[in-house]
């Protein structure tokens, strides 16, 4: 059931039909406004993906282009770019009254959004011993090894640049710690 409307007085509409689309905030709601062939919209700030703030995208035709990941919203219903009508943003009702823009924050559409499958990259994080040798690294922290000469040591990599020239010598693998001790 519709509420009271609560008209919000956004601004002169000559000044803001300047702009095709920009974040405008009313009371504790933040919008996105567009002007496009003399007619206003205004649909909810936030995207539907992680949030991004459609008030800062640009239009293509009557679609506003999240600035973040290019999601579309209708800049007038709030609705999904065709084939993903379902997945929409919540609009406004506006209106222009004596030269100036009114908003209605009272009586927004719903929010929708579509399950979508996970970005590709976007994995679940799985614990794995890692490739280093684990007494090796214990061996290494108990020289007190430079921490740069010990992952050249781990990664079987030359060392390259300067270290620090009290840094104790590294023992090859296998080796005793003092080889002068364990010498006949
Ligand atoms: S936050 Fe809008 S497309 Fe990702």
């Amino acid at each position: 059931m519709a509420r009271e409307p609560d008209w919000i007085d956004v601004g002169a509409a000559e000044e803001l039909s300047k702009h095709s689309c920009r974040p405008v905030k009313l009371k504790n709601t933040p919008i996105a406004l567009t002007f496009k062939d003399g007619k206003f919209g205004a649909v909810s700030h936030a995207c539907n993906h992680v949030g991004g703030p459609l008030g800062e995208g640009h239009l293509e035709g009557d679609y506003i282009i999240c600035p973040w990941h290019n999601w579309k919203f209708h800049r007038v219903t709030g609705k999904g770019e065709p084939g993903y009508e379902e997945d929409c943003v919540p609009s406004f009702p506006v209106k222009v009254e004596k030269g100036r823009v009114l908003v209605d924050v009272a009586n927004p559409t719903k929010r929708n959004k579509l399950p979508h499958e996970p970005h590709p990259l976007a994995r679940k994080p799985e614990r794995a011993p890692g490739p280093h040798d684990r007494q090796q690294l214990r061996e290494l922290a108990g020289q007190r090894i430079p921490h740069q000469v010990a992952w050249a040591v781990l990664l079987n990599q030359p060392l390259s640049g300067r270290t620090h020239r009290n840094s104790p010598r590294i023992r090859p693998q296998g080796q005793p710690h003092d080889s002068r001790r364990s010498s006949p």
